[in-house]
């Protein structure tokens, strides 16, 4: 097969986990030809001569078969992949924080311009959950999707519980493994497992949530106490997503800690693991469980996207009906 010319935007800890998956996998047929970032200062694993400094560069190089976007910023991240898909390029991303703003755009320009985006990685790192919903589950009605997608508050929590770990020790050992996003913010106040619940959403329902219908809340606030509570009662504390569709055909999405019972799949997804339960119609009841952080299993769903690519695989999105600019902007939140 032939190999792909891949222009690496971004070296942080996904970008390196994929470089470093390639350098281990030469057959499966990808070289990173070009690598951008944006600090020319900062200490990298590799030499400086092996970086370009302007990530517009990659995007005027027609040499380039693939883009993978893996940056931290969100805007930047828009802009750069924006442009590449209106260029009519394939481009891979992780960056959930961008979908989960700019999805109904992302949408549009891959129908306009024939470009593609895949973005497994941005959700629950290594599980195959929106190739799963998208394809698999695509004419199936779902029920309800539950889950665990933070792989960082999920680190804590289980430090804190199972070891009696205090909170910032846990937290800064989640950041040292690669788990936590650069703002550990998003993770701990659950803003990234917000950002993954909307894209889930648009492939499980069809449905663009925005940032504001979706409640979040994060682990800050939950002590030693609670958790020893909860232990006491036989469960766990997770921060637990769940998207449901109401028999009147609206969907709801909230991310809260939960007190998680053994007999739920959920109780057993510790560390830095992620675990999705979706309920189908016809199917009852699926789960998957896989680590949701980190540089390699993360990098592992961005090669699987280049393999897809490779293979001329997109996203169907075989929910949305109306048009991808109409927002649902009529939901209600509802607690269940
Ligand atoms: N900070 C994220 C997490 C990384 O902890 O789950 C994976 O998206």
């Amino acid at each position: 097969k032939q190999t792909l010319r891949i222009g690496l935007i971004g070296f942080g800890c996904v970008g390196q986990g994929l470089y470093d998956i390639l350098e281990q996998r030469p057959e499966a047929g990808f070289e990173v030809a070009r690598i951008a970032v944006k600090n020319p200062t900062k200490e990298r694993s590799l030499p400086l001569s092996r970086f370009d400094f302007h990530a517009d560069d990659l995007l005027q190089d027609p040499t380039l078969d693939v883009l993978v976007e893996v940056i931290d910023d969100p805007t930047e991240a828009f802009r750069l992949v924006s442009e590449a898909l209106r260029q009519g390029r394939r481009v891979v991303t992780a960056n959930k924080a961008m979908l989960a703003r700019h999805l109904p755009e992302l949408v549009q320009l891959q129908r306009e311009s024939g470009g593609k985006l895949l973005y497994e990685a941005a959700v629950c790192g290594s599980i195959p959950i929106i190739r799963t919903l998208d394809a698999y589950f695509g004419e199936e009605s779902l029920r309800s999707v539950t889950g665990i997608l933070n792989g960082s508050s999920n680190y804590v929590l289980t430090r804190m519980g199972e070891e009696g770990s205090d909170y910032a020790p846990a937290l800064a050992e989640a950041q040292a493994k690669g788990f936590a996003e650069t703002d550990p913010t998003l993770d701990m106040g659950a803003f990234d497992p917000r950002s993954k619940a909307i894209i889930l959403a648009a492939h499980a329902y069809g449905t663009f949530l925005q940032s504001e219908e979706v409640l979040n809340l994060g682990i800050e606030h939950i002590s030693a106490v609670d958790i020893a509570f909860a232990a006491a009662l036989g469960r766990k504390i997770k921060v637990v997503a769940g998207l449901q569709r109401l028999s009147d055909g609206r969907v709801t999405a909230l991310v809260t800690p939960l007190m998680v019972a053994p007999t739920s799949p959920l109780y057993s997804v510790d560390h830095e693991f992620n675990g999705v339960l979706i309920e189908a119609d016809f199917a009852g009841e699926q789960f998957l469980r896989g680590r949701g952080a980190g540089g390699h299993p993360t990098g592992s769903a961005v090669l699987a996207d280049l393999a897809a690519i490779r293979q001329g695989y997109s996203y169907q999105y075989p929910k949305l009906t109306a048009s991808p600019l109409t927002y649902a902007t009529d939901l209600e939140l509802e607690i269940y």
